[in-house]
């Protein structure tokens, strides 16, 4: 008998629940054509149970994730809540607890995609970036000296552990082999600045490809150079390694050039763990309720989890009914799609 996949769903906050809807509608009838089972089970870590309760994800909520093979997440991010609070008590707890070091963002542009990279298409906009997701900025060092007087310091510290680089690298040289496109993984970093941090990550770059990739063709390329050839050359990526800030960053870049937050999708990913899979735009709280957000960045994170958890045929085919969306629809944007958020989600679902 077919294994039962047991899924923790986490809508979460503004229009995530409406977009996790679609991708489970999507998930309904992919699961009956593959002819897999699978059992949801939702979690309300939310700003609004925040501010009825002062819960946020507690330790014991991460024992019971654990038991789970993927989280399917919609959003984090309430307006009536402090900005940072959700984020660091639900998003960035759980990559840290969950120990998911890499977020895996692939920037595609799908024909008929609008994109405002003049004279480039889907040849030339074909590219995914692996950010670290567990070290760098994000770590939370530093702090404050004499706060609040003129004298004030402030020190954010950017940790890079030789562990938590080389298990990035190697995730990132192991997907760009198995990607077999143009076979070259791009380091993109600040080593003629920042020169403690690159020059471990260029050591170990080198060093590790040199030794276990040697077909891999190996190029680096500093962040701000980066973001210019995204516009200018997109063509010119095909995987690119990073840590947490910069890919943080680099990523909202790759989203516009790819048609928009509405389409971009990415993975949370602990290839010995469990992995958490999201649309990567945010809450979008202006259009909640309204079904007019675009549901197709979710339904992208369904078919990386379904990656994810050994379901590859089920997720082509997800990509076939996305494909196939965004020619039907008149723009990847929340209200301009000339479809509903559910009209959307009957698309894909449809064309399964
Ligand atoms: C992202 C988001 C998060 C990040 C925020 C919400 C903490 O911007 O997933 O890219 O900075 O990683
Ligand atoms: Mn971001």
């Amino acid at each position: 008998m077919a294994k039962k996949h047991r899924i923790a769903v986490i809508g979460g906050d503004g229009t995530g629940p409406e977009v996790v809807a679609e991708g489970l509608k999507v998930l309904k009838a992919i699961a009956k054509k593959h002819n897999f089972e699978y059992e949801l089970k939702e979690f309300d870590f939310t700003g609004q149970r925040y501010l009825k309760t002062g819960k946020l994800v507690s330790d014991q909520d991460v024992e019971e994730l654990k038991t789970f093979e993927a989280i399917y997440l919609g959003a984090v991010g309430d307006p009536d809540v402090k900005p940072g609070i959700i984020e660091h008590g639900v998003l960035l707890k759980l990559r840290f607890a969950l120990d998911q070091y890499i977020n895996l963002r692939p920037v595609i542009l799908y024909p008929n995609v609008w994109t405002p990279v003049k004279d480039k298409g889907p040849d030339e906009i074909d590219f995914v970036v692996v950010r670290e997701n567990t070290e760098g900025l994000y770590v939370g060092t530093g702090g404050y000296l004499k706060k609040g007087s003129p004298d004030e310091v402030a020190t954010q510290v950017s940790v890079n552990t030789r562990k938590g680089v080389e298990r990035c690298l190697r995730y990132a040289f192991d997907y760009t082999r198995k990607r077999n496109k143009r076979k070259q993984l791009t380091l993109v970093g600040k080593t003629n600045v920042l020169t403690y941090a690159w020059d471990l990550w260029e050591r170990a770059f080198h060093e590790i490809g040199r030794k276990d990739y040697p077909e891999i063709k190996r190029e680096y390329s500093h962040v701000d150079a980066t973001c210019m050839w995204f516009v200018k050359n997109p063509e010119w990526f095909d995987v690119i390694v990073t840590d947490n800030m910069f890919g943080d960053i680099i990523t909202d870049l790759g989203a516009m050039i790819q048609g928009g937050m509405g389409i971009a999708a990415g993975g949370n990913i602990n290839p010995q763990g469990v992995s958490m899979f999201e649309p990567i735009g945010g809450s979008a709280p202006k259009y909640t309720g309204q079904n007019v957000i675009n549901p197709l960045a979710a339904i992208g994170a369904l078919q990386m989890l379904l990656e994810n958890i050994g379901e590859e045929k089920a997720a082509a085919d997800v990509e076939k009914g996305i494909r196939y969306a965004c020619t039907q629809m008149k723009s990847m944007s929340a209200g301009k799609m000339g479809m509903s958020t559910t009209e959307v989600g009957d698309t894909v679902a449809g064309n399964i």
